[in-house]
């Protein structure tokens, strides 16, 4: 018998990058999940399995025999999810094979955090299975670890969103905090199907921001101000200045060089459309932007992103964070 746990994507609506330098950032939880199913095996093998990317693959030791798709790519993909198994089996003293299944709704290498959301789904399947009492709190800093150690996602921002659910203010040095949001945030997120490392997004900003570091400190001072200013536009529902703070965002993000024009291109579509705002999110270089509009221009606005090239759905906010789920 098995054990079926999931957990969200996440959309960040202001404060990506400058997060890694201590800034706040406002997250989102949307309702796009990962699942990971968990079985014992008879063996001690670790067998890891990804429906979407026709991927599988045998782990001994960190030695991979691919079964099915690339060597690479599996990898890249399944470090995290192994990395994570070791660190529970280990930190619970469990000697046992195992058998995951991961199916996921989440554009991959998109910027909506994908991986955290697998490696949550991950512990907390395996977790359940094994009997282990692990709070919210252990599967936050297993899939941190997991996630920094493969993916340079510094900040744990993406374990945080995938973990906990909801909208929450984050900042490295205090953690996360549950935000009040009255309004809806309706949003359409679109892909640009660039795939791009977050790593490599995160090292350009460390270069400029050590090139020039007394052009660069108020641009992160800019970006603290406008979460701030986005937290009391959240509580009181005002979309419009959540736009505009949206716009000025992107502005700073294109300022330390994480656009391109795959996000410009659709950025500039969705505004057209009669978009309060868009930025991208998440690492840029490719990946996903996201735009607000109100619920009546909402399909407008997909519709422009997908003429220009982008793959555009409408996203809600979920409260659910990583959860066990009932057969
Ligand atoms: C990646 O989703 C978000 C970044 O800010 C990196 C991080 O916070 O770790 C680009």
């Amino acid at each position: 018998m098995g054990v079926t746990a999931s957990a969200p994507a996440k959309v960040i609506l202001f404060g990506e990058h400058f997060v890694v330098y201590g800034e706040p950032a406002i997250v989102l939880a949307i309702d796009r999940r990962a699942y990971a199913k968990t079985e014992k095996r008879s063996d001690k093998l670790l067998h890891l399995r990804s429906t979407n990317l026709n991927l599988s693959a045998i782990i001994q030791n960190g030695n991979f025999k691919v079964e099915q798709g690339d060597l690479k790519e599996a990898r890249m993909k399944f470090e995290p999810v192994e990395l994570a198994v070791k660190r529970i089996l280990e930190k619970y003293g469990e000697n046992v094979g195992l058998d995951i299944e991961i199916t996921s709704t989440v554009p991959v290498g998109a910027g909506l955090g994908s991986s955290a959301a697998v490696v949550a789904a991950v512990a907390t399947s395996v977790g359940a299975l094994l009997d282990i009492q692990m709070s919210k709190e252990d599967i936050f800093k297993i899939t941190c670890e997991a996630e920094k150690a493969v993916h340079g996602t510094p900040s744990g921002v993406d374990p945080a969103i995938s973990t906990f659910g909801g909208a929450l203010l984050f900042q490295m040095d205090t953690g996360f905090k549950p935000l009040e949001v009255k309004t809806d945030i309706p949003l359409v997120i679109g892909d640009t199907g660039v795939e791009r490392s977050t790593r490599v997004q995160v090292e350009k900003v460390k270069e400029i921001t050590e090139k020039y570091p007394q052009i660069i400190e108020p641009v992160m001072l800019a970006a603290r101000e406008i979460v701030l200013r986005a937290m009391d536009a959240c509580k009181k529902n005002e979309l419009e200045t959540l736009g505009e703070l949206m716009n000025l965002n992107h502005a700073l993000l294109h300022a330390v060089g994480v656009s391109d024009e795959s996000l410009e291109w659709l950025i500039n579509a969705a505004k057209k459309a009669g978009a309060l705002g868009a930025k991208l999110t998440g690492a840029g270089g490719g990946g996903c932007m996201i735009a607000l509009a109100e619920n009546e221009k909402l399909r407008g606005v997909l519709e422009a992103i997908q003429s220009a090239g982008g793959r555009p759905f409408i996203a809600r906010k979920t409260d659910e964070g990583a959860r066990i789920e009932r057969d």
